[in-house]
């Protein structure tokens, strides 16, 4: 099948959005890997196991926690936080190779990041940051959408926002997003890559015009930091055209929007798109949030519904269809030698840049 892009599995990927985790058991594939997840009562952190109970197989992620220990809702058997089976139904003696695999994870910036390849190689400290997710003065409304296509479709599609304008015309994109030149920076030691547009003088989307009140022509900025292979950051900003800095200095691109997907490769044809859209601006209207929440919605599912098409259609092909890259594709090209390189190394986590 055409399009499948390798798996770099010593790095962290987001398991979830943290508000998604709690006393209910959640099952996520992250990876290939049947995970469930949960947050302990004994000190609110979040826990990941291997989805499967050592028994007959059955996912740990459909039975029930007491306490801190889920007890498998076949036949019983129950294990520790830690995946160490503690209680096997008639009998006193628990084999000892009764456990499930536990997963390294961190909750940081609202997000429970998870580390699927060798535990001894994760370092808490090389997952990137998204510290306007978690920070006073900003209010975020976030979602996620399966889409069954290769996460590569995903990182393809963000990369590149030529695409606003046709997939989201209407929403986020006008005609200036597509003519408009990128100009593309790399930091393959850091696994980085940068795409920035910068429009003068363009019409305002609706998602910013009904969101701001602002109307007429905007000079708008997108700034898009990939982090592969997981997170991305588009830092957004939009002014009135010929806006200049206050007297202070201070930036007349005050609508600033940090909108942040995390990119997690589920299994083989299938990602999660973890969204968030987050502002410091009109942060006590909870209109505006609604707004933002259903009209991102509306985006991502336009996302989605073409990369479900379009991975039907590169997998109902005969393996050689060629593609023709462009100027418009530079990030995602970068991203795609960075993802190739991620998953060759293997052993190697990328350094990441704090
Ligand atoms: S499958 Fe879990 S206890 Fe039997
Ligand atoms: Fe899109």
């Amino acid at each position: 099948m055409p399009h499948v892009t390798a798996f770099a599995r010593n790095q962290w990927y987001v398991a979830a959005h943290g508000h998604e985790v709690g006393r209910e058991l959640l099952g996520r594939t992250v990876l290939g890997e049947p995970l469930v997840l949960y947050r302990a009562e004994e000190d609110g952190g979040p826990v990941a196991l291997h989805d499967r109970c050592v028994h007959r197989r059955y996912p740990l992620s459909e039975s029930g926690l007491d306490g801190d220990r889920i007890v498998c809702g076949y036949h019983g058997f129950t294990y520790d936080r830690t995946g160490t089976c503690v209680y096997v139904p008639g009998q006193k003696r628990v084999p000892r190779t009764a456990r499930v695999a536990s997963y390294p994870v961190v909750e940081q910036d609202s997000l429970v990041w998870v580390w699927i390849g060798d535990p001894a190689l994760a370092d808490p400290r090389a997952v990137p940051r998204a510290r306007h997710l978690d920070s006073p003065g900003w209010v975020t409304v976030r979602g996620m959408e399966p889409i069954a296509a290769d996460y590569g479709l995903l990182v393809d599609n963000l990369l590149d926002l030529s695409h606003e304008t046709y997939l989201h015309g209407g929403y986020i994109g006008t005609p200036e997003v597509a003519e408009t030149p990128i100009t593309t920076e790399v930091d393959e030691a850091a696994g980085i890559v940068r795409v920035s547009r910068h429009m003068d003088d363009a019409e305002c989307p609706s998602f910013y015009s009904r969101s701001t009140g602002l109307t007429g022509r905007i000079s708008r900025r997108q700034d898009i930091e990939y982090h592969a292979p997981c997170l991305y950051l588009l830092h957004s900003s939009i002014a009135p055209v010929g806006a200049e800095p206050g007297p202070d200095g201070s930036d007349p691109h005050g609508f600033r929007t940090e909108i942040t997907y995390a990119i997690t490769p589920s299994t083989d044809g299938a990602v999660y798109d973890f969204w968030a859209v987050s502002r410091n601006w009109a942060t006590d209207d909870p209109e505006v949030s609604e707004f933002l929440r259903t009209n991102n919605h509306t985006v991502v599912m336009q996302d989605v519904d073409a990369l479900n098409l379009l991975q039907q259609t590169l997998s109902s092909e005969r393996a050689g269809g060629q593609e023709l890259s462009v100027n418009i594709d530079a990030g995602g090209l970068a991203a795609r030698r960075i993802l190739a390189r991620l998953a060759e190394e293997g052993a190697t986590p990328v350094e990441k840049v704090r």
